[in-house]
């Protein structure tokens, strides 16, 4: 199938008819629906779909057990996210190997496609948690326990899926397998558009981190609770959202808190608690780690004025990455040949291949995005653009497998 036809049959599935956003949320029915467009797919294509203990799903293109070369993304997204962030890279992975396998390639060493599960931690809290897992960065028995909005623990979400969570854990033997991994993904930001470039090579990713801000006061009524009887935590929730800005501004780093939860939740009532996630990135570790201390810093303070607690809780953290300037000199050289000037980009986004960057020589290829927006059904590539992309994928396939 073409890509175009990868896509129409893609687009549907998760997606909310009222937003046009994607809930593509992990061990969900969507979540399902994917896997199995997924697998449908890649077995039409010829290739041996398996998934592995993490809940990742591979598919294979050879079976020589050393050596792969590995491509892939993830399906699951954020909150009303848009199409392409993830559906894109698996999307071109199997559109680049029909490519392959029409032009009559014969690999030389393993290829493999996958899809990474729970990427963005929108239901479980922890972004890149299938090659985390996979890397031994994160605990599986803590990661069976990690607990979503529902209430539904990890481990409970894979078994009612069908998987199985007692085998969650480091897979050195499937890390061995590979030699190699490049995702290609959606351009998340508008660097692209003004180089004229339909697709770019990542230089490297910003250090990355999520806290979540327990705010606890005392419930109360807001028609009769003086102000100065109450513990309103909304307060130094609200100083903590500017203090995060300003913080964040004055240091070149980004710093949002995207998303809140104020418990009992009347309209009529002060909140008895808020929990709120901040989320901060920054060019470099030192940058990131003053920013997130000012903010808390300022958390508490606010949360001290107000008499109520504040627990601090980090849920994720991701150092820099730099992916392997070897590859991305030779992936860069492969498209120059075929006349694709592609420009070296850094990112604030993080990605599966910056965890397995640890581990392997790593790459990630770029599809410019003519919004700049990700994240939001606001996010958006050409066709054009996204077959420059499988074209480009499978050359740099194709050079790296042979
Ligand atoms: C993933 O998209 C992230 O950067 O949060
Ligand atoms: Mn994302
Ligand atoms: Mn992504």
């Amino acid at each position: 199938m073409t890509f175009a036809e990868l896509w129409r049959e893609l687009e549907p599935l998760g997606r909310d008819v009222g937003t046009g956003g994607y809930r593509r949320y992990s061990w969900t029915a969507a979540d399902a629906q994917c896997r199995s467009w997924f697998t449908r797919h890649a077995e039409a294509l010829g290739l041996t779909v398996e998934p592995d203990r993490n809940g990742n799903l591979w598919a294979w293109w050879g079976d020589g057990r050393d050596g792969a070369v590995a491509t892939g993304s993830h399906l699951d997204s954020v909150p009303d996210g848009g199409g392409y962030d993830g559906a894109l890279g698996v999307a071109s992975a199997l559109a680049a190997v029909e490519k392959l396998k029409v032009k009559g390639f014969q690999n030389e060493r393993p290829l493999a496609l996958v899809l990474f599960t729970e990427e963005e931690g929108a239901r479980f809290r922890v972004p890149c948690l299938g090659s985390r897992l996979m890397t031994g960065v994160v605990d599986p028995a803590t990661a069976r326990d990690l607990t979503g909005d529902d209430g539904i623990t990890l481990a409970d979400a894979m078994s009612a899926a069908g998987a199985d969570p007692a085998r969650l854990g480091p897979d050195e033997d499937l890390l061995g397998r590979l030699d190699v991994f490049v995702e290609l993904h959606v351009e998340q930001g508008r660097a692209m558009a003004p180089l004229d470039a339909a697709v770019g090579v990542a230089e490297g990713i910003w250090p990355h981190g999520r806290w979540r801000l327990d705010f606890r006061g005392r419930a109360d009524h807001a028609g009769t609770a003086r102000f100065a009887d109450r513990s309103d935590p909304m307060l130094p929730y609200a100083s903590t959202v500017l203090a995060a800005r300003q913080a964040a501004e004055a240091s070149g780093a980004l710093a949002t808190l995207g998303k809140v939860i104020a418990e009992p939740g009347g309209a009529n009532g002060v909140s008895s608690s808020v929990r709120a996630w901040l989320d901060c990135r920054a060019p470099d570790e030192a940058a990131l780690d003053e920013t997130q201390a000012l903010i808390q810093s300022a958390a508490a303070d606010a949360a001290a004025a107000h008499g109520v607690s504040l627990d601090v809780h980090r849920e994720s953290y991701t150092p820099l990455v730099r992916f392997d300037e070897t590859l991305r000199d030779r992936i860069i050289g492969v498209l120059a040949a075929a006349g694709t000037d592609a420009p070296v980009l850094p990112t604030g986004a993080g990605h599966d291949a910056g965890i397995l960057a640890s581990r392997i020589p790593t790459a990630m290829l770029f599809v410019r995005n003519p919004t700049g927006v990700s994240h939001s059904p606001a996010e958006q590539a050409t066709l054009a653009d996204c077959e420059a992309g499988v074209r480009a994928l499978a050359l740099v396939l194709e050079d790296l497998a042979r």
